[in-house]
């Protein structure tokens, strides 16, 4: 018999419809179109609007845009897996909520988080349930409400999130499609340069913790840039090597979107052609955990049985890595 290998089989997203655009930024904060533009490759962004909805909401909506694309019976899903760094709430699981709402109700679900690396993890955790032979069809939703931890008084970090969902879905394969390799990599060094310091178990909400608006994202964009840079296009450099893949064999680079900048630095690095790079950072921005599977979305009528996929991200933690897959359908 051949080895099982795990296939993403379908693709699902979903944005909210709210764009805030650069020019709107321009009234809020003291910065500008061209600023944001060059810096960072970004023009608008989605933001959820509607009171009490989380970033299960935006999961919930990619993963029924997926089940009715495919005609996926929810009932036989057997996992899902939430990768976020914007839960619902710190306790319960958005999994379990967005599995029960979807209809799944014969998978058990949890919480993955691994900052913006989450979705990229979260693929290489599905596809071990998948290997494992237990599991036919585990469900990786990838989603973060990233407007809720973000202080729209703070230049260095508004301008750069986005809202946003996308989820895939995986399942055997025995053609020796779907994921090949990972490379997969932590260094706790970098909580200091991208963090929310409150909030936790360190820091509990408090009056204080409130004022100081320690419940936001804070971060040193220039060391979180070159870390990111070296370590993301390091990665997918090695990833290549180790596969014996030149730049002619990646079909396609399928990169965190944080910063135009930086994934241009490792599609160089692979020596990869602009042609080849799925970009989408221009219209949602830095959505965590769901630009992976966005962009899967956006491209998806392009990508071909058996392209050469290189997935690659970099996160607060600080997390990264890159996964090698063979794409399994034509659309
Ligand atoms: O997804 C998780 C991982 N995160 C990342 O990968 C993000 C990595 N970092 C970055 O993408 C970039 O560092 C940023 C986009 C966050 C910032 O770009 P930068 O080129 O590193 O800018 P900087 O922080 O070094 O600031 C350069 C200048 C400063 O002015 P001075 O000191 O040179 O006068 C900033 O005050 O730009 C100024 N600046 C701004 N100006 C207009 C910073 N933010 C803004 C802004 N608009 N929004």
């Amino acid at each position: 018999m051949s080895k099982i290998t795990a296939a993403i089989t379908a693709v699902g997203a979903y944005v909210p419809e709210y764009v805030l655009t650069n020019k709107i930024l321009e009234t809020m904060v003291d910065t500008n179109d061209e600023w944001i533009t060059t810096r960072t490759g970004i023009k608008e962004r989605r933001i959820l609007k509607e009171e009490n909805k989380g970033a299960s909401y935006l999961g919930i909506k990619a993963a029924e845009d997926l089940i009715k694309k495919s005609n996926l019976d929810p009932k036989e899903i057997d996992m899902v897996i939430f990768a976020t760094a914007t839960p619902d709430m710190p306790v319960a699981a958005s999994a379990a909520y967005a599995a029960s709402e979807i209809g799944a109700v014969n998978a058990f679900s949890y919480d993955l988080q691994a900052a913006c690396s989450s979705f990229l993890y979260g693929m290489s955790t599905a596809a071990r349930y998948i290997e494992s032979g237990r599991y036919k069809k585990v469900l990786l939703i990838g989603a973060d409400k990233m407007s809720s931890i973000i202080d729209y008084t703070d230049r260095a970090t508004c301008i750069i999130f986005g809202d946003g969902g996308g989820a895939v879905l995986f399942e055997p394969n025995e053609e020796g499609l779907g994921l090949q390799d990972e490379y997969l990599r932590t260094d706790g060094v970098g909580r200091e340069f991208l963090k929310i310091e409150a909030g936790g178990s360190i820091l509990p909400p408090s009056e204080e913790t409130v004022a100081k608006k320690q419940h936001f994202v804070q971060q040193d964009g220039k060391t979180v840039f070159k870390y990111a840079v070296s370590n993301m296009a390091d990665a997918s450099a090695k990833i290549m090597e180790r596969n014996n893949l030149t730049s002619d064999d990646v079909n396609w680079l399928v990169a965190h979107q944080a910063n135009k900048r930086i994934i241009d630095a490792t599609a160089n690095r692979m020596g990869v052609d602009d042609d080849k790079v799925l970009i989408n950072i221009h219209r949602y921005g830095n959505t965590t955990s769901a630009t992976l599977p966005l962009l899967l979305s956006d491209y998806e009528k392009q990508l071909k049985k058996g392209d050469n996929i290189i997935f690659a991200s970099f996160g607060g933690g600080f997390t990264w890595g890159a996964i090698y897959l063979k794409w399994a359908y034509n659309s």
